[in-house]
């Protein structure tokens, strides 16, 4: 693949087009942003940590039968994926209540909840990705609830997979976001990146907090924790 054009930057990667038109390259930059972007920093070779963990999470799901936008990683910072669409929408599973849900219903942080937990939030950043329904996420047009049974269905397995995964490295997966986009033949399929830019993940002995609420709230060693993730999936 060339790389073609700047198509797009978000907060922590650029997109590219290529010479084929159904394929674009992921940048991915050290920028690290939280809370709406009311938090600014940058984090040393994240680009280049989150690049290779998302390669390694997206082809172990890929081999597991979930479908992806990855194809291939190209270098350090950047991977050739299928074009898509992403759907405005971000879909959120909590397995141990943090962070925003702790927050908003007043839980303590760590509580085990007997079900897993399914959200959906809005992607605009102008209102701050509220908190949405399936009700919402139609009357929106943001999916049809044939999409939304799907995008459950894919994301309760992803679920499955990653606990397991993470597990046999001592790792406790929290709770992820991932993103979903449609692809030119109209199939919807994972798409982003799978991080611990998105992902919390504490380790199972010592709790330790390996993702990115080490930056968000200043916890320090951010580096370090995306270096243990990267070391125990590879290991
Ligand atoms: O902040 P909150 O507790 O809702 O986040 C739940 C999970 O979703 C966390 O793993 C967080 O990193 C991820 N997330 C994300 N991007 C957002 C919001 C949340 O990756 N915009």
């Amino acid at each position: 693949a060339t790389k073609g054009e700047f198509l797009y930057e978000g907060k922590a990667k650029q997109i590219y087009a290529t010479n084929n038109p159904n394929q674009v390259i992921i940048h991915y930059k050290d920028d690290a942003t939280a809370f709406n972007a009311e938090k600014k920093g940058s984090v040393q070779d994240k680009g280049v940590l989150n690049n290779e963990i998302t390669t390694l999470i997206f082809n172990y799901l890929e081999s597991q039968g979930i479908k992806t936008h990855f194809i291939e990683k190209l270098n350090e910072r950047e991977q050739l994926c299928e074009k898509v669409t992403i759907l405005p929408l971000e879909v959120i599973v909590r397995n141990v209540i943090a962070g925003s849900m702790a927050k908003r219903l007043d839980i303590e942080e760590g509580t085990k909840p007997s079900n897993t937990i399914f959200e959906i939030c809005y992607k605009r950043d102008d209102l701050g990705d509220p908190l949405i329904n399936d009700d919402h996420a139609v009357a929106l047009g943001a999916a049809t609830y044939e999409e939304l049974e799907h995008m459950y269905k894919v994301t309760a397995k992803i679920n499955d997979l990653l606990k397991e995964h993470f597990l046999k490295e001592d790792i406790i997966l929290v709770d992820f976001k991932i993103e979903f986009g449609k692809n030119s033949e109209g199939e919807i399929v994972l798409a982003d990146e799978i991080s611990p830019d998105t992902c919390r993940f504490w380790d199972k002995n010592t709790m330790k907090k390996l993702d990115k609420d080490r930056f968000r709230r200043d916890l320090g060693d951010v580096r370090e924790a995306y270096v243990e993730i990267l070391s125990r999936l590879t290991k």
